[in-house]
């Protein structure tokens, strides 16, 4: 009989999570994605929370198991829309992030699956996003998902971010915007 090396305790097995689910939050889960997603700070998870509410667009987590562990925000084209989501008239994916020790096992593509999922079911033909030219493994990921230039050239993103611990900073990232077509068959 072969010997299967099972992964130290605490450590996600390697390979694709098979038991990952992805859902807008809600008031029941907010405290645990607050305790289990610390990459970000209580308050931001609240704000989005609220944006939700308000009918701005979802605020997507991925949980594997009980355990969040990835959230991605889906933001609808309105007002407050980046300027190339106005310009293309599409939903945008904001703020993508996977826990450091969860990642390489698809629970980025999970959340990327869904935003086009429920930007096609909302009646959009395209979902649009913002990624930095130098993040190769967000590139890399989307470029495989089918997200392709839209050719609006390379624009500068700054604000305050993130590091994976949760340290924030305030930075400044040379980006480009990618679409993809979402449109249901
Ligand atoms: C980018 C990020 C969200 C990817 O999450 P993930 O759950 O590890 O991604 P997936 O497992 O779904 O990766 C799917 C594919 O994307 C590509 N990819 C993902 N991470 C990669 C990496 N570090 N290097 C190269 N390719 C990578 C691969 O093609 C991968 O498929 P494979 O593992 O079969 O080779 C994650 O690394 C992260 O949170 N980074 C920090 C935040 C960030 O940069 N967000 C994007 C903002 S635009």
């Amino acid at each position: 009989m072969r010997a299967t090396r099972e992964p130290p305790p605490g450590e996600p097995p390697p390979g694709p999570a098979d038991d990952v689910s992805v859902r807008p939050v809600d008031r029941s889960s907010l405290k645990a994605v607050e305790a289990g997603l610390a990459n970000r700070p209580a308050t931001k998870h609240r704000q989005r929370f609220t944006f939700q509410r308000r009918g701005l667009g979802l605020y997507l987590i991925a949980w594997e198991g009980r355990e969040p562990v990835g959230h991605a925000l889906l933001r609808w084209p309105g007002a407050e829309s980046s300027a190339r989501a106005r310009a293309e008239r599409c939903p945008e994916v904001e703020d993508l992030h996977v826990l450091p020790g969860r990642r390489r096992r698809k629970v980025a593509t999970r959340l990327v699956e869904a935003c086009e999922r429920l930007a096609a079911e909302r009646g959009y033909a395209t979902l649009g996003l913002a990624v930095g030219v130098d993040n190769g493994p967000a590139r890399a990921l989307y470029e495989r998902r089918g997200f392709r230039d839209a050719g609006h050239g390379e624009f500068a993103v700054s604000g305050r971010y993130w590091g994976d611990d949760g340290t924030p900073f305030e930075g400044r990232e040379t980006c480009v915007y990618l679409t993809k077509p979402v449109a249901r068959d």
